[in-house]
């Protein structure tokens, strides 16, 4: 099958939306999608984009205007890591379950590897829920080392509750 990775554009929000969900689903979590397309539109694309991601359609099923159909994405960032440099951080990687096992998460994945080398990154970090295995095995054939199981890191997250008790507490 034929298909193009190409750089995200703001008219792609609603696609990139509905594929976090469709991820998010996949993961049984997808009450916890909070966000909205205005939002994703602001933080992406806006001066300071928070995050970047890489699109893969394919030609037909007239999804689009332009008669392409949005089929997987990659949302990435880059942080940085004090003791070897800039890392490209992958939040999101999703195909869609009937085009998977064609070669599309392969080129993303070379695609973002190729980012990560021209950006001069030590490596490529990226969190997958213990349950998914296939994900995991995925990685794995790739490279990829458990960090958890390696080095013993934990995974730890401050929520809006505990930021609203930490911060300093708003003007009356
Ligand atoms: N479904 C999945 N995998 C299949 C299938 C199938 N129907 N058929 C074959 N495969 C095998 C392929 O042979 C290939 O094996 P390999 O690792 O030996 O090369 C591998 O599974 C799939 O390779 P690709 O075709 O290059 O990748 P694909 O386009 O299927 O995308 C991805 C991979 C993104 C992981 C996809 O399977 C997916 O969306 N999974 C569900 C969501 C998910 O778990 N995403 C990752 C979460 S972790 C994170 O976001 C950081």
């Amino acid at each position: 099958m034929e298909y193009k990775l190409r750089k995200a554009e703001p008219r792609d929000v609603p696609d990139i939306l509905r594929l976090v969900k469709e991820l998010a689903k996949y993961e049984e979590m997808e009450n916890q999608v909070e966000l909205t397309e205005k939002e994703l539109l602001e933080d992406g694309f806006g001066d300071t984009p928070f995050y970047h991601c890489v699109i893969a359609e394919i030609q037909g099923e007239n999804n689009n205007s332009d008669g392409q159909t949005v089929v997987g994405f990659a949302m990435y960032y880059f942080t940085y890591d004090p003791w070897v440099g800039k890392q490209l951080y992958l939040e999101e990687f999703f195909v869609m379950n009937e085009y998977r096992g064609l070669g599309i998460g392969s080129e993303i994945l070379r695609h973002l590897s190729d980012l990560a080398m021209k950006m001069r990154c030590t490596g490529m970090l990226f969190v997958v829920a213990e349950n998914n295995e296939p994900s995991v095995q995925f990685y794995k054939r790739r490279g990829a080392e458990d960090l958890s199981e390696e080095e013993g890191w934990r995974l730890f997250r401050f929520d809006k509750n505990s930021l609203v008790k930490m911060a300093t507490p708003a003007e009356e």
